[in-house]
């Protein structure tokens, strides 16, 4: 059976991978992350503190552990936060994955990289896998930079691109979309939602099943795992009024304008799947799916 070794495993893409590989029993997981273990179970897997800032630590876990494959979903991921915080945004998103490719290089472990539609400008999405990058923010530049250097290593690689993650783990560092409109329209605040971008919003568990098969697969290159339907932000945000019967006139659309945000976003990414599910199996849910399934983890999260 392969070991897996996740990188930010107190995520929410960490935690989704962590409990889909305890479901499954496919592999055996080290979890890592920064701190104590924020995983509610502790059993099943072994977890390892790693800061991927620190090489000397992260050499020694990974030689420890020898696993098969290294899953690295720790960066800095939020957008506005690497554009004041530019100097860590480039140590955790671009110095740390040199690290981790240099011993994944040497040691003969299957890299697999998390990156973003935020590496494209949006002028021409949905963006198939060879599509010219240019990103527009901070975030989306150390992103970039990153996947250069996960390409330009000597290691068995794979970057797996992503966009608008969203769902619920434990104890979270941040939200997402969708549990904050929900949150927002029950709590009848106004909200003001941009109407003039466009995504394909990513249930968490597709995305760690994607990254799980092309460990299983043993694949290599660039695979865009994403949701399959392209939605505006606020066509997003009506469809979870509607599902969770929310009072939808507490929405004020917007442009993108209005926002005069530092870090520009682009307008329209989405990508074009047919690689992950033609090469990999890849099985995106539909939005509605996935709110369905999330509504189903909220209501056992209540019990
Ligand atoms: N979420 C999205 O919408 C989205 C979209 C496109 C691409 N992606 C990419 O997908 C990947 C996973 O995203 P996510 O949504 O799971 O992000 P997330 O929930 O923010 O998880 C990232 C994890 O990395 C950990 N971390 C931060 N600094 C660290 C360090 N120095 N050493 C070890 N761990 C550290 C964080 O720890 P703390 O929790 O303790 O802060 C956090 O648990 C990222 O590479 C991201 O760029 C995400």
């Amino acid at each position: 059976m392969k070991t897996i070794l996740v990188t930010g495993s107190n995520g929410l893409l960490g935690q989704k991978i962590t409990e889909r590989i305890l479901q499954t029993k496919q592999f055996n997981l080290v979890a890592t992350s920064k701190g104590a273990n924020r995983y509610p179970v502790k059993e099943g897997y072994t977890y390892a503190e790693m800061d991927i800032l620190n090489p000397d630590q992260v050499l020694q876990v990974i030689q420890k552990f020898k696993p098969d494959a290294i899953i690295h979903t720790a960066a800095m991921t939020n957008v506005d936060t690497s554009h004041v915080q530019v100097e860590l945004a480039h140590e955790l998103n671009v110095v740390a994955v040199q690290t981790l490719a240099d011993i994944a290089a040497s040691e003969n472990i299957q890299l697999v990289h998390l990156s973003t539609d935020f590496i494209f400008d949006g002028a021409a999405g949905p963006y198939d896998e060879e599509a010219e990058p240019n990103p527009l923010s901070h975030y989306g530049k150390t992103k970039l930079e990153g996947e250069l250097v996960v390409k330009s290593s000597d290691a068995h690689w794979v970057i797996i691109r992503t966009i608008l993650v969203y769902g619920i783990v434990s104890d979270m560092s941040r939200s997402n979309i969708v549990l904050w409109a929900k949150g927002a329209l029950e709590s009848n605040k106004p909200i003001n939602v941009v109407n003039d971008q466009w995504r394909m919003p990513t249930l968490a568990e597709d995305l760690a099943d994607g990254c799980l098969l092309v460990v299983e697969k043993g694949a290599q290159g660039v695979f865009n795992i994403s949701g399959k339907d392209m939605m505006s932000v606020s066509e997003l945000v009506a469809e979870v009024a509607d599902y969770w019967k929310l009072d939808k006139s507490m929405m004020n659309e917007i442009s993108s304008a209005s926002l005069n945000q530092e870090a520009k976003r682009p307008v329209k990414t989405g990508f074009i799947l047919d690689k992950a599910i033609n090469e990999l199996g890849y099985k995106p849910r539909s939005f509605h799916e996935g709110l369905k399934i999330l509504e189903h983890q909220l209501e056992q999260r209540a019990l």
